[in-house]
Order: C-alpha cells, then structure tokens, then sequence
C-alpha cells in the first residue's frame, strides 16, 4: 500500500490541499489561482496522472482505494473531490440508490471514508446536480456529524465568468459559513473562441472529439459545445478542436494535456472549469479571512477597551455615587473586570460595524 507521508510531500503550504479523484486539474488549477497548494492530486488514469504531472502538481498515480491516508490526519487544510458520477450522469440514467451500490462508479463511500480518516478542515466536493438527492440523503448527514456547517451550492459555469453552461453541485463543508459567490456578466461562446455563437456554449462534453451528425434536427437538442459550433457555422461539420474545447472550460492556453486524443478530450470535458473552481476556493478563502479579521482586531479592540474602561473607573472614582467609597468601586471593577471589559469591547465593536 503506498503510504502518503507528509515527509516525502511538499513543506507546509499557506493552506494545504488534498485532492482526491483529480483528473487533468481542472479543479487544481482553480484553488491554486485562490492561493491554495496541493500535497497530493489522487489519479489513476496514467493519461491525467501525467498531464497533473507535466503542469507541476503534485501526482499520485493511485485508485484512492489503495492509499494509507493515516499519516495525514490533522495535517490537510482543504479535501477536495469531484468522486465518479457515471451513476448520475444524464447519459446514464440510473436509480441514485442504484448508484449508490456500485463502489467502482460511486466514488462518496470512499471519500466520506478518507474525510473521516485525514479529518480535513475543510471538504468540498463537486458533482452532476443529478446527485443531488443522494448527496443530500445519503452525504450531507455524515458530513454534518463532521463540520458545524454543510452547504449546497448548484452554481452554473455560466454565471461565474466561464462561456459555457455547466451546472453542477458542490457540497462544501466547515468550521465557518461561506457566503455564496455572486453572478458575473455572462461571456459568450463568441468572446471565448470566436465563432458567431452569442451565448455561452453548451456543456463541452468528454466525446467532443467524435464531431455530431450532421442532421440538423440533432442540433435542436443543442447538448454539447459542438453543436452550437455546427449551428454558428451554418452546418458545417466540424468538431471543436482540443483547444477551443480548453478555452471554453478556462484551461490556460497550451496547458499539457498528455495521452491520445481521445484521452485529451476526456480529460478536458471531465474537468471542473478552473475560473469556477477558483470561484468556490475564494468563496472559502473569504470565510477564514473574515474569521481571521475578526481574530486579529481582538486584541486591538481589546487593548482600546481596557483604556475605556480605566478612563471610566477614573471617572467614577472622582465622582463617587452617594453611598459608595472608592475602594467599593476598585472591588467591583477587580470582581468584574472580565464581563466590564467584554461589554466595553461589544459596544465599541457594535459601533464600529
Ligand atoms: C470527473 S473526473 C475529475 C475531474 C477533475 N476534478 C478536474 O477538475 O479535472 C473523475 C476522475 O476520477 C478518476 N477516478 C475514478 N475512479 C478512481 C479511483 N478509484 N481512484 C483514483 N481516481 C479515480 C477518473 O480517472 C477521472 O479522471
């Protein structure tokens, strides 16, 4: 069994990243545009391996089945995994609890498994929004023995700055709230490849590569990114290339996808689309640093309470209520000085917000 350990990882990284059923990146590139790092990128298709390899990440080529994740525990920041979802997928129209049983299809066992194993500070999952009923049945009451707080979010692509409808699920889960990113002008299959098509493409799909029929009755249904291609160019067939399909999913320009073309395009249509990654990786940054303000401007409040409170008791002992001695008041202010100064600094932190 090939053992994570943190020596042979990278050193500790601003918020370390653990993510399991990886693909080309998709989703690494995102939370590495948020700041985050991975220690390890879980992958065993030997194509995608190397294609996280080829742009820096940090591949384990490895079912996630065959992992120690012990050594892990307590040391990863964020466990993000978008598991296997072909039980779901629209192609694939099977009964969720059905989905459920087929562990080689269904990858949440195995995650809820390595959450409850490495005890990550964070978990975020992406899937197909058909999951929903089974994530909100079957995962998220797991997940809420775990985190004091579970949330869902169905966020299309679309609405976050990538030129392509795509919905999907994420389940994130934490110590904090997340607030939920706000919608953004919506970008055109036009401004991202320069085809006359003026909205956002439709899903690009895995098996983009094949081209479409060229029976325009088959467009109507308009499913993937190649038939808004065919219906732009006025029927003309032709398939998406490799690139365009990249551009419309926000890959970086010549990012090394390796492998055959068929497992190019794979890796490319089974990818988070890295700007909406980033999105939801910001969305949890945003968490902590609130939290992280709030931490540091204790102290400073703190310190500004105490020269309220001593301007206060200075106050008071010069003008003493009928009936009360000094020493009275430094009694009560010494009796209470922890309640007094955390009143002092509620007041002085109301006003400020
Ligand atoms: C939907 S894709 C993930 C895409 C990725 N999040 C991205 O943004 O590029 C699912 C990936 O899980 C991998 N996978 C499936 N079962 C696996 C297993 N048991 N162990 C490791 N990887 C697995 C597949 O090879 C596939 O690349």
């Amino acid at each position: 069994m090939l053992s994570l350990h943190p020596h042979t990882l990278p050193a500790r990284a601003p918020v370390r990243v653990l993510e399991l059923f990886a693909g080309a990146g998709g989703a690494a590139l995102g939370l590495h545009a948020a700041g985050f790092e991975h220690v390890a990128c879980v992958e065993r298709d030997a194509s995608a391996a190397a294609t996280l390899r080829a742009a820096g990440f940090p591949a384990v080529e490895a079912d996630v089945r065959d992992l120690d994740y012990a050594s892990l525990a307590g040391t990863i920041d964020v466990l993000w995994a978008s598991p296997p979802c072909q039980a779901w997928s629209k192609a694939n129209q099977h009964a969720d609890q059905k989905g459920a049983e087929d562990v080689d299809r269904n990858g949440w066992p195995w995650t809820l498994r390595v959450v409850r194993l490495v005890r990550p500070r964070w978990a975020i999952f992406e899937n197909v929004k058909n999951a929903r009923a089974y994530v909100e049945r079957t995962v998220v009451p797991e997940l809420r023995k775990l985190f004091a707080h579970v949330v869902i979010w169905v966020l299309n692509a679309a609405d976050h700055g990538v030129p392509q409808s795509r919905t999907r699920l994420f389940v994130i889960a934490g110590p904090l709230a997340v607030s939920p990113p706000r919608s953004e002008p919506r970008r055109s299959m036009r401004d991202a490849i320069g085809v006359a098509y003026d909205k956002p493409a439709p899903c690009v799909m895995t098996n983009e590569w094949k081209g479409r029929p060229t029976d325009p009755s088959w467009w109507k249904k308009l499913n993937n990114a190649s038939d808004a291609l065919a219906i732009a160019t006025k029927g003309a067939r032709r398939k998406l290339t490799l690139g365009e399909c990249a551009a419309l999913q926000t890959f970086p320009e010549g990012y090394p996808f390796t492998g055959d073309v068929e497992a190019r395009y794979r890796q490319v249509g089974n990818a988070v689309p890295p700007v909406l990654a980033a999105v939801v990786a910001r969305a949890v940054r945003a968490a902590e640093e609130g939290a992280e303000t709030v931490r540091e401007s204790l102290p400073a409040l703190g310190a500004l309470a105490d020269r309220v409170l001593a301007r206060a008791v200075v106050l008071v002992r010069g003008r003493p209520p009928r009936g009360i001695g000094a020493e009275d008041i430094d009694r009560f202010v010494l009796r209470h000085a922890g309640r007094l100064r955390a009143h002092v600094v509620d007041v002085i932190d109301k006003r400020a917000a």
